[in-house]
């Protein structure tokens, strides 16, 4: 529950009350309200507002102007904490962090709608199938890719329709196994305890309903996660369960997505086709967010979609680019990413640290690694572009890997997500991302030392 003033808002429910007395509040209302919520006093624009509130639907303005008068005659006399930013649109003010959020583990943290999902139709649309016939099913892609921003999307329309009870556990933080099982507790609304009291509080509270539990950012306690899983089966609930990370978990009933980038389009391309490219579209959607005035002219549209290339469509980046852009223009950003990708390194405030730079989130992936598959992965970022098996054997060959080492090395970066498939026929081709490989070659020079054993 939220405090807004005198009113307390129930995000789960979906409801505001003031003196005990049920708000009368329309659901796009309150998806308004929710939005200004996840916002924590910063502006969002109108726009923000017309696109995640209404997204397959051009509204008016003045249909806004109406909720937003609903929002505020909910919160009776504190109705001035909807403050219109003239020009820009609306912000939550005169609480603090703390206060916009929920005092109490909130029994459905289901979403974070607050950001636009673009170019994901598709995928939402493959998950949502892929959940309705499978227990578990987890998203894998390399980091930034947008797992998380997905499986939110998934979670809240699921939420909205009402079909599962949503609970969202966060595990980028935790640092132990031994957590995952009072941080699901918590996150759940029951007490955390043993295994077996924890299964029968679950058990007792939520027999009668069915749930959908995502699970997000696993790939550093993937055993630890694998096993809450069976855990959670074996409970006997109608449950689904969702999983984020960026290498799948490898148990029974588990179906995996991998989720690709963003599109991108060719050097030539026209007007029309970068405006319809799904990673052109997060840029201007981010720059104009940044400034209300950018309006791309054709030229401007070209640099869009060589961003976009050279980021190879990955979000995460191409948010860092549109922040970094619009400081410093798309050219100095275009150099720069030409030069070294992985610099990259303008992320929102709000930003994990392992999101913070895309080095900071290579790194998180490559510490995970094992020692063999960081001395193949280094010895990779040699070949450029796409590189066939036997390119990789051509490579490694005298500095002292078996076959096998080298076949597993490749597997594991493949499921770990720092080596790409590009599928030809009954043989693969492989690809490293621009950012990965200049991370890479980035480390071996900071050794000064081209010899293997001292890749790790
Ligand atoms: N389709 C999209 N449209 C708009 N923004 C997106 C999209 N996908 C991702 N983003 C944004 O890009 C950033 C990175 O996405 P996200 O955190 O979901 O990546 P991730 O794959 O979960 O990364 P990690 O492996 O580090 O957890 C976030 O700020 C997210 O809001
Ligand atoms: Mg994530």
């Amino acid at each position: 529950m939220i405090m807004l003033g005198q009113a307390q808002v129930f995000l789960q429910q979906r409801k505001v009350l003031r003196n005990d007395i049920v708000q009368p509040l329309g659901a796009r209302a309150f998806d308004v309200l929710e939005l200004l919520l996840k916002a924590r006093g910063q502006v969002v624009n109108k726009d923000q507002i017309l696109q995640c509130v209404w997204p397959s639907t051009v509204v008016e303005e003045n249909n806004l102007q109406v909720h937003i008068s609903s929002l505020r005659k909910a919160l009776g006399c504190n109705k001035d904490i909807i403050r219109t930013i003239p020009g820009r649109g609306y912000l939550l003010v005169g609480q603090d962090e703390e206060a916009l959020m929920p005092k109490t583990p909130t029994p459905s943290l289901w979403a974070d709608t607050g950001s636009v999902l673009i170019g994901r139709d598709d995928v939402l649309a493959q998950v949502h199938d892929a959940l309705a016939r499978n227990l578990l099913v987890t998203l894998i892609g390399c980091g930034g890719i947008g797992k998380t921003a997905i499986a939110l999307a998934l979670a809240a329309s699921i939420h909205e329709s009402q079909a599962r009870v949503v609970f969202q556990v966060m595990f980028a933080d935790e640092q132990s196994p031994d957590g995952l099982l009072d941080k699901l507790a918590k996150a759940m609304d029951i007490e955390p305890g043993s295994m077996e009291q924890v299964m029968d509080r679950l058990k007792q509270r939520y027999t009668d309903n069915a749930l959908l539990i995502v699970l997000d950012n696993c790939e550093h306690l993937i055993e630890g996660v694998a096993s809450l899983c069976e855990f959670l089966f074996a409970t006997g609930l109608c449950l689904k369960i969702l999983v984020t990370s960026r290498e799948p978990l490898r148990i029974r009933n588990e179906h995996t997505i991998r989720i690709p980038p963003l599109d991108t389009v060719g050097v030539e391309s026209s007007a029309q086709a970068l405006l319809t490219c799904s990673s052109t579209q997060l840029l201007i959607l981010r720059l104009s967010g940044l400034d209300p005035s950018f309006v791309p002219d054709n030229a401007s549209l070209a640099l869009l979609g060589e961003v976009g290339r050279l980021v190879d469509g990955v979000p995460l980046a191409l948010e860092m680019a549109a922040i970094r852009a619009s400081a410093l223009g798309l050219q100095i950003v275009i150099d720069e990413l030409i030069d070294r990708p992985h610099m990259l390194d303008a992320s929102l405030r709000t930003a994990p640290r392992r999101q913070q730079s895309l080095a900071a989130c290579i790194e998180w992936s490559y510490r995970l690694l094992e020692m063999e598959e960081r001395s193949v992965l280094l010895m990779i970022s040699r070949l450029d572009g796409q590189f066939s098996l036997d390119a990789v054997c051509e490579v490694a060959s005298g500095l002292g890997f078996t076959h096998r080492q080298l076949m597993d090395s490749m597997m594991g970066l493949i499921t770990k997500s720092l080596l790409l498939i590009v599928p030809q026929g009954p043989f693969h081709r492989y690809r490293l991302m621009r950012a990965t490989r200049s991370y890479l070659l980035h480390q071996i020079a900071v050794r000064n030392d081209s010899s293997l054993s001292m890749y790790p």
